[in-house]
């Protein structure tokens, strides 16, 4: 049978299905939405009626209004209804703790079916646990759970009290460009070919960066922005080829004015979005402590498990794979993985495969047992330096110490995580902390081995601390940056920095990076230029939105705090993007597709 879509007319609606409550017994109420469950009962139809509110029980009865049942038989899940009915205490024993409206229930007298529905690929429900393929197909389904649409609602309110809280402290929304020129800097661009001039592109903004930087030359002051970011770059859990910073510049501060800023931000919007209270100021940690102590730029640091330097024990022990790796420059690391001595050989190994992902050549362990030690390179060690390496690890009777030996860098990365694995198998993670640490003081440059030249760690504007520009040519590697990161419980939240605003240490960044003059003129130049129009001392940061919303509401990836996200390669599997474009589009862009070679064929 063809169901046909009523009208509304007539029909005005006086409540939202989830806000009727006992104070409207013996109310008329007039309620729209779709029926999340139809169920049929001795002569009674219920009725579920869900809106973004929540759900409240329709009872259809034959003595009522005959038509209206024989109406309300005709429906089924996700038609949206029209109802208008009179609200009455539900009879005891039929109350529903679990639902707000779980007191009442509206006994119809009309129905208008505005709408029928196919039978949805799943059931809107809570907690269907449904293939997110599936899923992300139906979005607009997916979309009409609860848990969705209060994700989408917690995440508004977050915005709005950023907005209000950064309206309060004199800052500006400023809107800046979305077709930009391509100046490509750590991830690959988006590109956007122009029409009017055949064979030169846009690219989508990977971030605001230089125009909020020209925003300050201009004399904004206090500059902020909710704004969509596009990167081409390999995806993650936690990361979206397009995805929304909260973007901040000031003029005339410095570092402690940022920290200042952002931990009173966050403070006051998870205090009143979340009625939580966090304390500030957040810890600190420079980068070197960071990796010193966690193995991590980004540590998770709702729990202990630091990472202990044995190098000066070990450097001198019969054991060559740990004595070698230091003599060149390296280090040996461990981690007391407490109350693992238990552990068989097979956990140990599987720890060992964990550790090679990061580049370990190998994990070397000691148990700890009641007066004695068990370990295959413990006969390497006299037992001065055995009682060394324990005391370190702060070892005890049932712990099984983990080591790493090699280049610094993969110790950190590998000892970094297995801390955080060891911390999930011996649940000393509490969810429901809020662990904000800022990482101060990066590098500036990094040496890249593959285009065998210095890169910026950060980006080219960020200003090295003031005692090491002398050493900027000599040492490079040395200089520090005014260059900061704010991780969440082990996720890198946001990161920003301290900026040049002189010319002439602009340049010699450019130089040292390996940018020549030609290339600095084509790229940079306009920004050059406008630094010599009178630029004030600036700095700012960006907080990644997506990766916020999905710390504060627990979820595990950033695509369940976005309304229509990509997968993990790139397509929306809704609209089927990307697409093949048709031959005049393509025509009158002067482009022409060849695909030999490429690898993503
Ligand atoms: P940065 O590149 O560190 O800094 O980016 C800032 C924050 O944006 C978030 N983020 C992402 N979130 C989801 N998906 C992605 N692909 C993605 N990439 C980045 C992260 C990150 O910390 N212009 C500078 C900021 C500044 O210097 O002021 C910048 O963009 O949470
Ligand atoms: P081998 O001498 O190679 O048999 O190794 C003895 C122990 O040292 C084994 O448990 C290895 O996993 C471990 N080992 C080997 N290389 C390293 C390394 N680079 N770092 C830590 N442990 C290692």
């Amino acid at each position: 049978m063809v169901i046909q879509a009523e009208s509304l007319n007539g029909f005005n609606r006086s409540h939202h299905c989830g806000t009727v409550g006992k104070e409207d017994i013996g109310k008329p109420v007039t309620l729209m939405g779709w029926v999340n469950r139809r169920r049929d009962h001795g002569g009674l139809i219920f009725i579920d009626l869900r809106d973004i509110t929540g759900i409240i029980q329709v009872v259809f009865s034959p003595e009522l209004c005959p038509e209206t049942f024989k109406k309300a038989e005709e429906v089924r899940n996700e038609y949206v209804l029209a109802v208008k009915g009179k609200v009455k205490q539900r009879p005891d024993g039929t109350i529903n703790p679990s639902l707000l409206t779980g007191q009442v229930e509206v006994y119809a007298k009309e129905l208008r079916i505005l709408n029928a529905a196919n039978t949805p690929p799943f059931y809107i429900a809570e907690n269907s646990d449904v293939d997110e393929n599936i899923r992300l197909k139906y979005r607009y389904l997916d979309l009409r759970r609860p848990d969705m649409q209060r994700v989408l609602e917690f995440r508004h309110k977050i915005n709005m009290f950023i907005r209000k809280f950064l309206d309060s402290k004199g800052f500006l929304e400023i809107e800046t460009p979305m077709l930009i020129k391509s100046t490509p800097e750590g991830a690959r661009d988006y590109l956007v070919p122009s029409r009017v001039h055949p064979g030169k592109f846009y690219a989508l903004p990977q971030s605001p960066q230089i125009f909020k930087q020209l925003l300050m030359v201009s004399g904004m002051d206090k500059y902020f922005q909710i704004v969509r970011c596009f990167r081409d770059e390999d995806l993650r859990a936690d990361r979206q080829p397009e995805f929304t910073q909260l973007d901040i510049e000031m003029s005339f501060v410095n570092e402690e004015d940022i920290y200042e800023l952002i931990e009173s931000m966050m403070k006051t919007v998870v205090e009143e979005v979340m009625g939580i209270n966090l304390v500030t100021p957040f810890p600190r940690l420079t980068y070197e402590e960071a990796i010193n102590k966690y193995g991590s730029d980004k540590p998770d640091i709702r729990f202990d498990l630091e990472l202990k330097d044995i190098s000066e024990y070990v450097k001198n022990s019969s054991f060559k794979v740990f004595a070698d790796i230091v003599s060149i420059g390296g280090q040996v690391k461990g981690i007391n993985a407490l109350g693992c001595g238990h552990y068989s050989r097979k956990d140990i190994d599987d720890l060992a495969k964990l550790v090679a992902i990061y580049g370990a050549k190998g994990l070397a362990w000691i148990i700890i047992e009641d007066g004695g030690i068990k370990s295959p390179i413990a006969k390497f060690f006299n037992s001065q330096e055995m009682d060394k390496i324990i005391k370190t690890l702060e070892g005890k009777p049932g712990d099984l110490l983990l080591f790493v030996a090699d280049k610094s860098n993969v110790v950190a990365d590998s000892l970094g995580n297995l801390r955080v694995e060891l911390a999930k198998r011996l649940g000393m993670i509490d969810e429901k902390l809020l662990k904000f640490v800022w990482i101060t003081r990066f590098p500036l440059l990094e040496y890249d081995d593959e285009e065998k030249r210095y890169v910026s760690i950060h980006h080219p504007f960020t200003s090295p601390v003031d005692e090491e520009l002398d050493i900027l040519e000599t040492n490079p590697q040395k200089v520090r940056a005014k260059a900061y990161d704010l991780a969440l419980n082990g996720i890198e939240l946001g990161g920003g920095s301290i900026r040049i605003h002189s010319r002439a240490v602009q340049e010699k960044i450019f130089k040292l990076l390996g940018v020549s003059n030609e290339e600095v003129e084509n790229k940079f130049g306009y920004m050059l230029r406008a630094f010599e129009y009178g630029t004030p001392p600036h700095g700012g940061i960006a907080l990644g939105m997506d990766r916020m919303i999905m710390l504060l509401t627990g979820k595990k990836s950033i695509r369940d705090v976005i309304a229509f996200p990509k997968t993990q390669s790139v397509t929306d599997l809704m609209t089927d993007a990307p697409s093949p474009v048709n031959p005049t589009q393509l025509k009158e862009l002067g482009i022409k597709i060849d695909l030999t070679g490429n690898k993503n064929d």
